[in-house]
């Protein structure tokens, strides 16, 4: 993939250039390029063993690449610690939704770090009344949150008790409690019915239509992928194998094959030799 190809996010907020990364003896990540578009909704598909999750680690600064660089607003991230990233706008959302269980819904958005936190807490210490004002318009925005998630019926519940789904809302909560520019959704659908399952889409559209979120989104529902994301990125093998509009990656001979070659793995182990 050349520069022209990638033209259409002009001024990309996140670059992903030549990231290696090894467990052992298997590489993980073998030399990943990709940009996502400022204000976009991008999809990052592939079949099972990929490496999507590893690069979520690496570009959220989990993971540290042997080779390559993070780009981030145009700065150079690579190997800051998750804290540090945070503090420049960047979130992440795991596989398995991290809620804290014995807190209750309200609490858990109020555990978020506010935008002031990491780099600048020292000042905050400093500066009592202006936090108490903070405070005060940080649980209003709390408020706004479980109101626009749907999640006042369980306001005051356990995390705990929540279903999936809701943990999944909950998720996207706490990212709303912050001012992130960029977010990384680890299958945000995964185990949510389908009435929850709209929710979060609408969700996830209105938070970049309206808040002006940026989504890099690892998704293995192609309707939710179709119907949310654009670009869709590819990877298979630790690299990227296409990007592009939905329907083009469908039509993709790689990614085709890419495919089937984990779906014929799949049947085989299903029906025997
Ligand atoms: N912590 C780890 N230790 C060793 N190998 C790992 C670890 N995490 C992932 N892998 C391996 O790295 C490859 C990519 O995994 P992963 O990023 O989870 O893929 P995906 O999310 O696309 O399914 C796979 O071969 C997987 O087995
Ligand atoms: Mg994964």
């Amino acid at each position: 993939m050349n520069g022209a190809e990638r033209s259409q996010s002009a001024t990309p907020i996140l670059v992903v250039d030549g990231i290696e990364l090894r467990f052992g003896g298997i590489r993980a990540l073998d030399g990943v390029n990709l940009e996502v578009g400022r204000g976009s909704i991008t999809a990052l598909i592939g079949p099972n063993g990929a490496g999507k999750t590893t690069l979520f680690g690496v570009i959220a600064g989990f993971l540290r690449p042997s080779r390559g660089r993070v780009v981030l607003g145009g700065e150079d991230v690579t190997g800051l610690a998750p804290p540090r990233l945070f503090a420049r706008g960047l979130m992440r959302t795991f596989q398995i939704p991290a809620v804290y269980e014995r807190m209750t819904v309200l609490d858990n958005l109020l555990m978020v770090p506010g935008p002031q936190a990491g780099e600048n807490l020292l000042t905050a210490v400093f500066a009592s009344r202006a936090v108490n004002r903070e405070e005060k318009a940080f649980r209003e925005r709390a408020e706004r949150v479980i109101a626009f998630l749907d999640l006042a019926p369980v306001r005051d519940n356990y995390a705990g008790q929540l279903s999936g789904g809701q943990k999944k809302l909950l998720e996207l909560g706490r990212v709303m409690m912050t001012d992130s520019k960029v977010v990384l959704l680890d299958e945000p659908g995964a185990g949510v019915n389908p009435t929850l399952m709209k929710k979060l889409t609408d969700s996830i559209r209105r938070l970049n239509a309206e808040w002006g979120y940026t989504f890099l989104i690892i998704e293995h529902d192609m309707d939710l992928v179709a119907a949310l994301c654009d670009p869709v990125i590819v990877m298979a093998e630790g690299k990227v194998l296409a990007q592009g509009p939905m329907a083009s990656v469908r039509a993709n001979d790689a990614v085709r094959e890419a495919y089937l070659g984990s779906r014929s793995v799949a049947e085989r182990v299903v029906a025997g030799p």
